[in-house]
């Protein structure tokens, strides 16, 4: 075997991790770039949902699969990743300070007419556990959300009927589109 032969695994997989290093040391690009994973992810599921077996199926993708998905990618990116909303239907999807005034300001910015793909937050915040980067990318809601999260006339009823044994308690309701629905937040200890 040549050095070239002997060599060329390393330097694949140098080639490989070298941008994975440089997200690493800049959270900001991390973040993005783990948020448009799971937008991409969980749409692409809740599209094949819907067309493999309408709304009432997708229920159950979203039940299980939008949390597995949300851990799966924090495990892969190494920071925690999860979804709130101020009207919440996963019982701990409750914003903390920080993400209720995140959602705020992108509800201000969204009213004043930004685009949803600019739409983002982070922080450096400091206390007495140290320091965290905090990043937040709006949810708009989009046409295709209604069946599950729209209005009374939206929602049909065997879809209302799935919803109220699984979620007793659900606040994710009467969204229309163009409506801020929640947030994907990020947390990386640094
Ligand atoms: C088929 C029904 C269904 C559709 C369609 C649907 N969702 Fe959901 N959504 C759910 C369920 C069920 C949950 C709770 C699952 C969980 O724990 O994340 C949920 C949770 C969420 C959450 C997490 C915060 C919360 O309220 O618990 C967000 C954000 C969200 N949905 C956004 C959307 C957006 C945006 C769309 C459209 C692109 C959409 N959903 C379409 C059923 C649906």
């Amino acid at each position: 075997m040549t050095h070239a032969g002997k060599f060329a695994p390393l330097i694949l997989a140098l080639a490989v991790s070298l941008p994975v290093h440089a997200a690493e040391s800049d959270p900001l690009i991390a973040a993005r770039q783990a948020s448009m994973l799971l937008v991409k992810t969980l749409g692409g599921e809740l599209t094949a949902a819907m067309t493999s077996g309408g709304s009432e199926k997708a229920v159950t993708v979203c039940k299980d699969r939008a949390p597995a998905i949300t851990a799966e990618i924090s495990k892969q990116t190494g920071m925690d990743v999860r979804r709130v909303s101020s009207h919440n239907r996963n019982p701990n999807a409750v914003p903390d300070a920080w993400e209720a005034e995140a959602i705020a300001t992108l509800e201000k910015r969204l009213a004043a007419g930004e685009k949803p793909e600019t739409l983002e937050v982070s922080a450096m915040v400091t206390d007495a556990g140290g320091k965290t980067f905090r990043y937040a990318r709006a949810i708009v809601t989009q046409p295709r959300c209604l069946s599950c999260h729209g209005s009374t006339e939206d929602i049909p009823d065997t879809v209302k009927a799935k919803l109220a044994i699984a979620y007793p308690a659900d606040k994710a309701v009467g969204y229309a589109p163009g409506m801020l629905r929640g947030i994907i937040t990020i947390k990386k200890a640094m």
